[in-house]
């Protein structure tokens, strides 16, 4: 029989023994910036995380600035929104405007921003609509004047999480083309229509206001599928490759590891932060080393990046 209690007996040889260690560099938080001044809102359902106006947010850069995490992924929302979302790529658009204050402020920390529409457009959806479609080649312009734009005000990273399909070559071209080849993507590559999204929706007010995203984001149904949605964004010159959300779907996650040698980045989203809160709120399971534990997981299937609502806390946790 062999013994593998003797590499737990305690605490200094379980430590040695630790395959996954979780750092706060692996962690990228995200930030809701709203237009307006003195906005400091609680999302309801998502306890602990706020919209802040760009007047507030060095509350919670200072914490992010402490806590020296991996960077912040910010996500913009308008006070106008229109068809064609065009506050996404204004020159003075609250995103852009975040972006330019903390890159002078916080010159320290890393910016990723959520290249989407759906926080910008009046119908809610990710991209051009023409009646009850959600049109693919005619989206892509405008998905690549966002990022400029952003890129333009001082972004270090984009995230493209619309799911049209070609969009991460079109960025790729449109940041060379405006001197920008240093800049990488993070491609959403396998983002699945998710129930998990409902808190978000609240916190960036993105709701579609006809039908759902399934005609764009994927089937929870479909794993080797996700495999081709990766390989394609690999093709079309991602830099990291994301699969959302997070603990349903370590599976693709793991398997996206184990097939491609690339830099995966999960996240970890608003649904499943909320299920941990709500059940911590009420003493049925103990947070924090919940908390740990989703997060570990998501390490070791493979994750070398994971975006969190938890970041703050997990650092503040691992100690
Ligand atoms: C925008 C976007 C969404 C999320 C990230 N970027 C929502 C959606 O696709 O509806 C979800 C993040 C979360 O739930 O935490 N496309
Ligand atoms: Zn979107």
């Amino acid at each position: 029989m062999y013994r593998f209690r003797r590499l737990r007996r305690d605490e200094r040889i379980r430590a040695v023994m630790q395959e996954t260690r979780l750092h706060p560099k692996d962690f990228i938080y995200p930030i809701f910036v709203i237009e307006g001044e003195n906005v400091r809102n609680p999302v309801d359902s998502m306890p602990g995380v706020f919209q802040y106006s760009i007047d507030c947010l060095d509350e919670i850069l200072d914490r992010v600035k402490e806590a020296r995490i991996g960077g912040v992924m910010l996500f913009g929302i308008p006070a106008c929104k229109d068809p064609q979302g065009s506050q996404a790529y204004a020159r003075d658009g609250v995103t852009q405007r975040a972006v330019r204050h903390i890159r002078e402020k916080y010159p320290e920390i890393y910016i990723v921003v959520d290249v989407c529409l759906c926080e910008y457009t009046s119908h809610g959806h990710c991209g051009m609509v023409r009646g009850e479609e959600i049109l693919n080649d005619e989206t892509l312009p405008y998905l690549v004047k966002m990022a400029v734009s952003l890129v333009e005000a001082g972004a270090d990273m984009v995230a493209p999480s619309d799911m049209m399909d070609g969009r991460v070559a079109a960025i790729r071209e449109g940041l060379d083309r405006a001197g920008f080849t240093q800049t990488p993507i993070m491609a959403y590559s396998a983002k699945f229509a998710s129930a998990y999204y409902g808190p978000f929706r609240d916190a960036a007010q993105s709701a579609p206001g006809f039908g759902d995203r399934r005609s764009y984001q994927m089937d929870f149904a479909n794993g080797r599928e996700a495999l081709r949605e990766i390989r394609a964004d690999i093709e079309e010159g991602a830099d990291i490759v994301m699969v959302k959300p997070a603990l349903a779907y370590l599976d693709v996650l793991k398997e996206t590891a184990l097939t491609f040698d690339m830099p995966l980045a999960v996240y970890n989203v608003s649904g499943e932060y909320a299920m941990v809160k709500a059940a911590a709120e009420r003493g049925w399971i103990d947070e924090r080393r919940i908390v740990l534990e989703n997060l570990t997981a998501m390490k070791r299937a493979g994750a070398k990046i994971i975006i969190t609502y938890h970041a703050l806390d997990a650092v503040k946790w691992l100690g």
